[in-house]
């Protein structure tokens, strides 16, 4: 086990121990569904009590979170550390990218075990096991990637969502002709396992096939620098397959959760397609389509245009970014990742006068969270809880892993991020904590950013510095039979077309077209109007079945064991602040 460079030595010392009890004093407890002004005391990793005149064992460390929001950690469904592809290995392995992550305010990644075609997909399961065990910073699951089709695959999807491996969601490719791409054939025969084995398929979206094509007819045009590559693959391109991935998975009876969705027009084909089906339809978009667009790859610097190379692309329409805001608002998309991809400049170098070779990746899960409260919190397109939805809760309930992981309560694990929404930095490369030289935010100005990071009890970001331990990540099991995805009760993705009901009203939208990014004063509103203990004012306010992981009901915690033993002196009781509760912001 080794500790991050910028960590104080931590030999010798039992890190469990040192760090076992934590409370997090008068912060605002933000969930995905309402506001709490209240206190959180952790203690071996786990939350044990949420609330204010809490008792506490003397000699607990105190974080004090005035003016700050006490949210969930961020879950980034959608990592790629060291995977090989197009030639290169990204930057970023499981300790560098899961660092980034932390350092962002991320406490949890599912990442993809991509098998080659005609590889056991067992076999690629446990190279990615053994590459992310004793690396990751922070807990992590891993979806499974079905590249090829044959009856051993099927079986071997049946073994990886039993107990022994964990794993409830599988991604099918729709592009990558020459790699990783499954015909419609067998990607219904796919989606068929998934439901029967209730997981939950996953598509990347693109028509490989006509890709192909206009990448054979760009290159004997003479296009062959970066901007060929959104060239190759528009908007079009991307919505055919959502729609189609749609029919298919209604033809199997399926779910769908459809990564990485880039473009406005993609996210009118799901809008249309999600009227006719049958099951609950996710969409997830992406840091980089938020935070920047395709406006990059006219580039005139190869190095420039082709870092900002991933695909689906980028979108020339600069439109885009707040249109993709607008729908992880409104629940058009239901959840934001980073498909964090990391290529160096001399792997991207491998694409120079031929754009189709240029290794596809971006970074992000260091800077999804902040860019994501800049561009939606910050412009008062999303509240706060809506905010905790699409970065952390919906992902944990989607894949299995709710109340465990996204949400600040009694039981749940102590994976928080003590929020500053007045943090103000300027993102670069120079300063970044991924292995890549390159940031595709560079120079952007965010307003709020984690100032304190607790990873599974221990604080891993303090104060702004980064105190991450190798290793001291887990893997999670995901089991299979997700009550938000099959459980029957009215789940998220699904009848996004209802009208809101008044509780369910979108927060009130800048329509100026003039939003002021870094005017606190809205965040101010946003949290007053929610009131000290309030539901979400956000689309996803439906009622949702809890399903206890950890049995909520059944915890050997006692507060009445914890004070036996103690004297008075070593006891605290925690009270407001003075002045008594806060209103507002502080
Ligand atoms: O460009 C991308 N998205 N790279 C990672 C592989 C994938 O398709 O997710
Ligand atoms: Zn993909
Ligand atoms: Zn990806």
């Amino acid at each position: 086990m080794t500790v991050d460079a910028t960590a104080t030595s931590v030999s010798g010392i039992n890190i469990k121990s040192s760090q076992n009890r934590l409370l997090i004093k008068n912060g605002r407890v933000v969930n995905d569904d309402g506001v709490e002004d209240s206190d959180v005391y952790i203690e071996d990793g786990i939350i044990k009590q949420v609330g204010r005149n809490l008792i506490i064992p003397g000699g607990t460390r105190t974080i004090d979170a005035t003016g700050k929001l006490v949210m969930p950690g961020g879950i980034d469904p959608h990592t790629h550390f060291e995977l090989e592809m197009m030639g290169a290995k990204t930057a970023d392995d499981f300790y560098k990218g899961t660092r980034a992550a932390v350092a962002g305010g991320t406490t949890t990644v599912i990442d993809f075990v991509l098998p080659q075609k005609g590889q056991s997909l067992l076999e690629a399961y446990a190279n990615w096991r053994e590459k992310a065990d004793n690396k990751v910073c922070c807990d992590y699951g891993l979806h499974v990637g079905v590249t090829w089709w044959s009856p051993s695959v099927k079986k071997e999807m049946e073994q990886l969502v039993s107990e022994q491996y964990g794993v409830n969601s599988f991604k099918m490719f729709m592009a990558y002709r020459d790699a990783w791409m499954l015909d419609d054939y067998d990607l219904y025969c796919a989606m068929e396992t998934c439901t029967l084995l209730k997981a939950l398929p996953q598509v990347h979206a693109e028509n490989g096939h006509i890709i192909a094509r206009n990448t054979e007819k760009l290159l004997t045009a003479g296009v062959t620098g970066p901007e060929g590559h959104e060239m190759s693959r528009d908007e079009e391109v991307e919505a055919e397959a959502v729609n189609r991935a749609c029919v298919i998975a209604n033809q199997a009876n399926s779910p769908l959760y459809i990564v990485h969705m880039m473009s406005k027009s993609a996210v009118e084909a799901l809008d249309l397609a999600r009227k006719r089906q049958k099951q609950p339809v996710f969409g997830e978009t992406l840091a980089a389509t938020v935070g920047t667009d395709g406006t990059h790859y006219r580039n005139s610097c190869f190095r420039h245009a082709a870092a900002h190379v991933l695909s689906p692309p980028l979108r020339p329409d600069t439109r885009t970014p707040q249109a993709m805001v607008e729908a992880l608002a409104d629940d058009r998309l239901q959840l934001i990742g980073s498909d964090n991809c990391t290529f160096h400049e001399k792997d991207k170098e491998l694409g120079k006068g031929n754009f189709s070779k240029i290794p596809n990746g971006v970074n992000g899960v260091e800077d999804r969270m902040s860019i994501l409260w800049e561009k939606a919190v910050n412009t008062d397109t999303m509240d706060p809880c809506r905010f905790v939805a699409v970065t952390s809760s919906t992902a944990a309930k989607v894949f299995n892993l709710w109340p465990q992981k996204g949400r600040v309560a009694v039981n749940s694990d102590a994976d928080i991020v003590v929020w500053d929404p007045r943090l103000e930095r300027t993102i670069t490369a120079a300063a970044h904590k991924h292995a890549v030289d390159f940031n595709i935010f560079e120079g952007q100005r965010v307003t709020g950013g984690p100032q304190y990071v607790i990873v599974n009890g221990r604080v891993c970001l303090d104060d702004g510095e980064l105190r991450v331990v190798e290793g001291l990540g887990k893997f999670l099991k995901t089991p299979p039979n997700s009550p938000f995805v099959y459980g029957g009760a009215p789940s998220i993705g699904k009848q996004q077309s209802a009208p809101p009901s008044p509780q369910q009203e979108s927060p009130v939208r800048v329509t100026n077209g003039t939003p002021t990014p870094t005017d606190l004063m809205l965040v101010n509103k946003q949290l007053e109007a929610l009131g000290s203990v309030s539901g979400c004012s956000t689309p996803t306010g439906r009622k949702m079945r809890e399903p206890g992981q950890r049995d909520l009901q059944n915890s050997t915690f006692s507060i009445s064991k914890e004070i036996e033993g103690l004297d008075t002196k070593t006891s605290v009781r925690v009270r407001n602040p003075p002045g008594g509760k806060s209103s507002g912001l502080w």
